[in-house]
């Protein structure tokens, strides 16, 4: 029996326990409890059409996911959740993400709206398209290192809009747990320790980071090892009394600017006042019966992955991803390789770019194709030429090959009123500029090195791009992150996803969507299967070979041989990309967390 309930929804529980309902959760408790909620999907008229009688949320660290479980077992919504968890990660897992970085979040609210929150970093206004150049050459040592690395943070700005759209608890109490791990110290994870090893020649040149990430003797804190951040601790308590503006109005702007100045960079107190978040144009693609919401640029992921999805819809993929491997890695590799080669050329901020609209046009997507073979590898895919699109020069020079990096972060959360929230995080590559502000505790990002810092000269994910992405004033870098939505027929959501890993970001949630929608896995499957991964230049087809051995998603070697024989230069990796997503399925909600990281998620 499907219980439908029209009419305000507080009228089913005035007819059951009138007095118990003064909160949403109560009425949920108890309709739980009057197994109205077992018998099927209730639907309201107002506010939310379906009914969830679960909460969850995941994340690559237990203690953000405990928080982010805390706010929403204490009256906090979804969009509260996400905010105390990413706060948390920045204090526990920093070298990934903090508020010295930025975000990408897509909202889907329980009012059926969708919020596209822009928190990419910007360039400073005296950023110049020469200022990695050095000797005629540009110096990527200079866009991953140092002060010349560091966008305007944005992280803040982007939670402030969150919480002003969605949130419901006070801003402050959002800070209470980021800033007592902060205080109190946490222990230092696995990839903390790996990662403060790994960078410790460039930690060690400024004096704020070496007093955090080293004992007093020189030595690196390890896995295990307590690691105290008392001035982020002050920093955090600072930004919850005083809110965003003591971060880009007040001190902190100010102590950015200064002791930049003395090493050498160039963000100054204006550039922080300038910077503003953005609500952008989500992209809406149709996916079979589904609508899958994507993030527009500055990132590259919603359209990408819209484009992919058009690409592989004309294809039975739920039974090749089951019987026929290596026709699915085949077509997967050869969409990828296709939508990459798009990217590179054509993807920058739109806000100082033409990105043409005729790359999300299905006849496009059907062009792309008309060259694919099921026989062969195709060897010459280059951009196409969307409607609406003039040319523009390309940075032509092979990339070297990406390095197996894995930082940023993805975190999702949904309430039992239906805000979900999708949010990538990131300070770009571990522990981003390397540079902490002195007295704040700040570690800045190194998103410069997301633009095309000169042409021929890959990023550190081995990207090229072209002067769509080239580095201007005010200007956001070209982003991966790919926090993404899907809604069933009834505009309700049934699915949420996303990753870290740079460009691998694109292909992983790409990957995770079609497990789930064409695939039927449980999320947790999706999250965990093994993946591939192209991205046009080089010309390498990577598998996880390590990933779920032993599991009907093993990638066997003889799928990879008949992938070799169709042409693909495969090459073995290690994770691709670290995944969060949450589904529901009826009116219950599965969170899964990427067992390639040591996460949690509790539903
Ligand atoms: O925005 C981007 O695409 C990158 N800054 C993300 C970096 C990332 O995922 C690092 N992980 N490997």
């Amino acid at each position: 029996m499907v219980l439908v309930l029209e009419g305000n929804p507080w009228d089913v529980v005035d007819l059951r326990a009138k007095k118990a309902m003064t909160t949403r959760r109560a009425f949920l408790q108890t309709a739980a409890a009057s197994g109205v909620l077992s018998t099927g999907i209730p639907r309201f008229a107002h506010g939310w059409d379906k009914l969830t009688i679960n909460h969850g949320a995941a994340t690559v660290h237990p203690l953000a996911t405990r928080s982010a479980m805390r706010i929403l077992q204490s009256g906090g919504n979804a969009i509260d959740a996400a905010i105390s968890a990413a706060l948390v990660l920045g204090v526990v897992d920093g070298h990934n993400s903090g508020i010295g970085g930025g975000c990408l979040v897509l909202i889907r609210t329980a009012k059926d709206q969708i919020l596209a929150i822009d928190g990419r970093e910007t360039a400073g206004q005296s950023a110049h398209e020469q200022m990695f150049v050095r000797d005629g050459k540009a110096d990527p040592k200079l866009s991953q290192n140092g002060p010349l690395a560091a966008g305007v943070p944005s992280q803040i700005a982007a939670m402030k809009q969150m919480h002003t759209a969605a949130g419901r608890l006070p801003w402050k109490d959002l800070f209470a747990d980021a800033k007592k791990a902060a205080f109190d110290g946490v222990l230092a994870s696995k990839s903390i320790g790996r990662t403060i090893a790994a960078e410790a020649d460039e930690l060690r040149k400024y004096p704020a980071s070496k007093e955090i990430y080293f004992h007093p003797d020189g030595s690196p804190i390890r896995e295990g090892e307590l690691l105290v951040q008392k001035d982020l601790a002050s920093t955090l308590g600072n930004l919850a009394e005083q809110g965003a503006d003591w971060f880009y109005q007040g001190p902190f702007a100010q102590s950015c600017e200064n002791y930049l100045k003395s090493i050498g960079g160039i963000l100054t107190a204006e550039d922080f006042r300038l910077y503003q978040p953005k609500l952008r144009t989500p992209i809406r693609t149709k996916y079979r019966s589904y609508e899958v919401i994507g993030f527009p640029p500055p990132s590259s992921g919603g359209i990408h992955i819209a484009q992919m999805l058009m690409m592989l819809e004309p294809y039975p993929i739920g039974v090749w991803m089951r019987s026929r491997e290596d026709a699915y890695y085949h077509l997967l590799c050869e969409v990828m390789k296709r939508a990459f080669a798009d990217r590179a050329h054509w993807l920058g901020d739109s806000d100082f770019v033409d990105v043409p609209a005729g790359l999300l046009d299905p006849q496009y997507a059907q062009d792309r194709m008309a060259d694919f073979s099921s026989a062969r590898a195709s060897s010459n895919i280059d951009h196409g030429w969307p409607n609406g699109s003039s040319e523009r020069e390309l940075n032509s020079s092979e990339p070297a090959p990406g390095e197996d990096r894995k930082h940023t972060t993805h975190l999702t959360t949904a309430d039992d009123e239906g805000n979900w929230v999708a949010m990538t995080c990131t300070v770009n590559t571990s522990w981003g500029s390397k540079v902490t502000v002195p007295g704040t505790g700040v570690m800045l990002n190194n998103q410069m090195d997301d633009f095309s810092i000169s042409p021929g000269t890959p990023n550190a994910f081995g990207l090229i791009g072209s002067q769509s992405n080239a580095v201007a004033p005010g200007k956001r870098p070209l982003s991966s992150m790919s926090p993404t939505m899907v809604l069933d027929q009834s505009r309700q959501p049934i699915l949420t996803a996303g990753a870290a890993g740079g460009p691998r970001i694109i292909n992983a949630t790409l990957q995770v969507l079609l497990r789930v929608l064409d695939g039927g896995c449980s999320v947790a499957e999706a999250v965990a299967a093994p993946r591939v991964h192209h991205q046009w230049r080089p010309d390498q087809l990577l598998f996880e070979d390590q990933i779920g051995v032993g599991t009907p998603w093993e990638i066997t070697p003889a799928i990879r041989d008949r992938l070799t024989a169709l042409g693909h230069p495969l090459k073995a990796s290690g994770a691709l990309a670290i995944s969060q997503a949450i589904h529901r399925q009826s009116n219950r909600l599965e969170a899964a967390h990427d067992p390639r990281a040591h996460g949690s998620s509790e539903a």
